[in-house]
């Protein structure tokens, strides 16, 4: 399927071979690493310089930052396991490097950009808070003479974004759709329900467009009917959506990626549901924290027979839920991966290389040359080799797996 603006436009090219840091969470809302408080027993090799550019000579030692990263919030365990890699990994590399979050908040996050550039940084990675608004921040930084990386979520309609090491959302979304469509009970007429992102964050719409991909086609046909979206419903016959038609969905259906959010709105969606509409269902929920509160609130109505619901981080409070049978997915993003290919780059940059690259995307004021990571649909039956094996999470973090 031909993806649209702000979307995959073209793969190639080369690849970095990388090592990766380990897994577990952190707390601070900010902190400052070196390589020689990150590492264990005084210094180390790098891991994320294997089978890529080496560190730069002039890393340390004039009590200032180089790498400065940006991340959206402390309240969804997703960020902390991405501070996690970063600090590991960052240190392990031999760089100087803070992390501070922005708290749902924009102006937090300009003014995170700035102190970072204030503390003489010379790249930042930054997952947004609101895609568009994040602008201003990197335009200061780059007007600063800052690389910028854009993580995870692309910042749009600037050309202040240097680079984006992101996995492949429309990937993420089309996994969960297709979920759904593999595990839906016989019949047709069966419930539906959508739940989608945040409308801020662009991924909200790849995910919602990976997702629809696969929908669209079992509802046209009336297998699925969607519950609790009139402009969804209104626009099932279109296979592609419009930026502006998803915005629509979008907006009826967003959770903000608030947990509450999510909570109150299937709280309002099965109250204003006939019986029709329940018994056995099928949920899109965009990520863990929404998909654990939705799936408590499905779980505690008598009228829903079963219910199979989505999610996307693997977040071990989710894994657990799926060992519980309480969730039926989720889509597994190794933030190793992602914070190791993040350093690639930074090692790159700060030796004067061009980093490499796989794929571009369009924020609407550039193809920005990007770095993409595959994903790993998770369910109950491959728990232990996906996330145990990998060393991503340790056994004992869990209770009944098999
Ligand atoms: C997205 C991100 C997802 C998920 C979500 C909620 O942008 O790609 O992995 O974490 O935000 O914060």
């Amino acid at each position: 399927m031909k993806r649209k603006l702000f979307h995959l436009i073209l793969a190639a090219t080369m690849t970095i071979g990388l090592l990766t840091g380990c897994g577990g969470n952190a707390n601070s809302s900010q902190s400052t690493s070196t390589s020689a408080n990150n590492a264990a027993g005084g210094a180390t090799e790098s891991n994320a310089n294997d089978g890529a550019a080496a560190a730069p000579e002039n890393n340390t030692a004039d009590g200032g930052v180089q790498v400065g990263i940006v991340l959206p919030t402390k309240d969804e365990p997703r960020w902390l396991q991405d501070q996690a890699q970063f600090e590991s990994i960052l240190g392990d590399a031999g760089f100087t490097n803070q992390v501070l979050f922005s708290q749902g908040s924009s102006a937090t996050e300009k003014t995170n950009v700035e102190t970072l550039i204030s503390q003489g940084i010379q790249v930042l990675v930054i997952c947004a808070q609101d895609g568009t608004a994040a602008a201003a921040a990197v335009e200061e930084a780059k007007d600063a003479g800052v690389t910028v990386i854009a993580y995870d979520r692309l910042i749009t309609e600037t050309q202040a974004v240097d680079y984006y090491v992101t996995f492949d959302s429309f990937a993420v979304g089309a996994a969960q759709g297709q979920y759904l469509v593999d595990n839906a009970p016989d019949g047709t007429g069966i419930p539906l329900y959508l739940y989608a992102g945040a409308a801020t964050d662009n991924n909200a719409f790849i995910f919602f467009e990976g997702a629809w991909s696969v929908l669209q086609p079992k509802i046209a046909d009336g297998t699925f009917v969607i519950v609790n979206s009139s402009e969804a419903a209104a626009l099932q016959d279109k296979v592609e959506l419009s930026r502006d038609e998803e915005g629509k969905i979008i907006g009826q259906i967003t959770t903000d990626w608030d947990f509450n959010v999510a909570k109150s709105k299937a709280e309002a969606h099965l109250t204003a549901a006939g019986s029709d509409m329940k018994g056995d269902v099928l949920v899109l929920a965009p990520n863990d924290g929404t998909s654990r509160s939705i799936a408590d609130v499905f779980a505690s109505d008598k009228d829903i027979t079963s219910y199979v619901i989505t999610g996307q981080d693997s977040e071990k409070a989710s894994v657990q839920y799926i060992i519980d049978g309480k969730q039926s997915m989720t889509v597994f993003k190794d933030t190793r991966t992602l914070a190791a290919d993040s350093v690639a780059m930074t090692v790159s940059i700060l030796n004067g290389e061009t980093p490499a690259t796989d794929t571009t995307y369009n924020n609407n004021a550039k193809e920005v040359p990007a770095k993409q990571t595959d994903i790993v649909v998770v369910t109950k039956d491959n728990v232990k080799s996906a996330l145990i094996d990998s060393e991503y999470y340790d056994a004992s973090e869990f209770t009944g797996l098999e």
